[in-house]
């Protein structure tokens, strides 16, 4: 019926949609390990001979040497990287490439080689975050300083520094990192063994495989490890939430490089241009990690719903769980890059950020706190009274500290000249000492504590 559209008939539709090949070649490298893993360990307990596993290790390690060099071709017929290194290797030995699939199933050889390719992806995204951490260290480190409007609502709300800003994103990442290593080590349970779905009658040694292959231990139960894929959504539960902190990163770095901010000068390198206005240097790598922030977040959407109506065990629905993993990790290895090179070769532009921080009445706060320790005046009525001052300052057009004694008295006569040293924005931050608080003193504690996390003074 639909023969106008298709020359092969059906069979060139199953086979186009049944093919893995495309993009699970990804995972030959966890593939052969696995295998390699599986033959040794069907050697050591006697299910294959010593001399039939040596003849499939040695092919094994020539397609190593094939995929690492030119690659092996790939053919929509052999469906997915499992079929197309085992024909490979029937090709290279024989009959005997037969005996590597003894106890075996692709169902829990996807599982080990996923997770397997998973793990390493954990890793690479946590070695990018800390990178990231260092750059967001040495730049808060030169700012602890560094005044600038801190904000609510996008409204001017207190001065903070720009070392307390920066080093608020480096806590974020440390959460992520968390995140990843606690994800980490609920994969680390080797499916292989499971075999199909309902474990084997051949006398595995699970134990052996799992350790080979740097799993902690093999799973507890055959038909969960044949259709968890729990390993996967918690790598994009991850990767999710950390694209939502690059994300507001990026947001950050859009704001302050517009003309009305003039925070900072992005560097050349991670800017581009525009055709037709001469004058624009455009955020487009900040705009791009904003934007893949919703990629990632739609990868996390796709895996979940794939996953939602499969009963136990394995559902080829299962084949869609690689593209979302694979799309995210290349999206967040590019998003993390670019962050970095963006904390670290951005120009900040701390003067300007000053001059913001002294016009938006950012010291209001201050002042209303100096009423209440100075005066024992009620923090409400206090608030109140600063309420007046920031009105008649607005009528002005001057800063807080600008209002002449006299006009401050006027509001209310418990104000004296002491008032004024309050009022600057370096002792605004400087009387933020708390625990975690945006005094210099505090900002440099952060980085002494995150520098040691981060081994980077050894
Ligand atoms: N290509 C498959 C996947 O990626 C491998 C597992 C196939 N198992 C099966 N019973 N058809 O999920």
């Amino acid at each position: 019926m639909w023969g106008g559209r298709f020359s092969d008939g059906p069979s060139a539709i199953m086979r186009e949609i049944n093919a893995s090949i495309p993009f699970d070649k990804a995972l030959w490298r966890q593939d052969i390990a696995g295998s390699r893993a599986h033959v040794a360990m069907l050697a050591a307990q006697g299910i294959v001979s010593t001399e039939d596993a040596e003849a499939i290790d040695g092919g094994l390690k020539t397609i190593t040497a094939e995929y690492e060099s030119d690659g092996v071709p790939e053919d929509w017929n052999l469906e997915d990287i499992h079929m197309t290194v085992e024909a490979r290797l029937t090709e290279l030995i024989g009959p005997v490439a037969g005996r590597l699939h003894t106890a075996r199933s692709r169902n829990d050889q996807v599982a080990t080689d996923f997770k397997l390719w998973v793990r390493e992806a954990f890793d690479q995204m946590d070695a990018g975050l800390a990178e990231l951490q260092r750059a967001l260290v040495t730049r808060a480190d030169e700012h602890t300083g560094s005044v600038m409007p801190g904000f609510t609502h996008l409204q001017t709300a207190q001065p903070v520094t720009l070392g307390h800003h920066l080093m608020a994103y480096y806590e974020m990442l440390r959460r992520d990192r968390s995140r990843l290593a606690d994800a980490r080590v609920r994969l680390n349970e080797s499916p292989l063994g499971s075999a199909a779905l309902a474990g084997t009658g051949f006398p595995l040694d699970r134990e052996m495989t799992a350790n080979a292959l740097g799993f902690d231990r093999p799973t507890a139960n055959s038909l969960d490890a044949v259709s968890d894929r729990d390993f996967a959504m918690d790598f994009l539960f991850a990767a999710s939430t950390c694209a939502v902190h690059l994300s507001r990163l990026a947001e950050e770095f859009i704001l302050w490089a517009s003309q009305p901010f003039g925070f900072v000068t992005m560097a050349d390198a991670l800017s581009t241009g525009s055709s037709i206005m001469p004058q624009k240097k455009n955020p487009d790598a900040a705009e791009l990690v904003r934007g893949h922030a919703g990629r990632v977040i739609g990868c996390t959407t796709a895996l979940m719903v794939t996953m939602k109506g499969l009963p136990l065990a394995y559902s080829k629905d299962m084949q869609d769980d690689k593209p979302p993993v694979f799309e995210a990790a290349s999206l967040m290895a590019l998003s993390i890059a670019a962050m970095t090179g963006m904390v670290a070769g951005s120009t900040f532009k701390t003067e300007r950020m000053r001059q913001a921080a002294e016009l938006g009445y950012a010291t209001a706060t201050d002042l209303a706190d100096w009423l209440v320790t100075e005066a024992d005046i009620p923090f409400r009525e206090a608030h109140h009274i600063t309420g007046a001052a920031v009105k008649l300052a607005e009528t002005r057009g001057c800063a807080l500290d600008e209002l002449p004694l006299e006009d401050l008295r006027d509001i209310d006569a418990r104000i004296d000249e002491r008032v004024f040293a309050a009022l600057s924005v370096d002792a605004s931050v400087a009387a933020r000492a708390s625990y975690g608080g945006t005094a210099p003193e505090q900002v440099k504690a952060q980085v002494k504590r995150a520098r040691t996390e981060l081994g980077m003074d050894e």
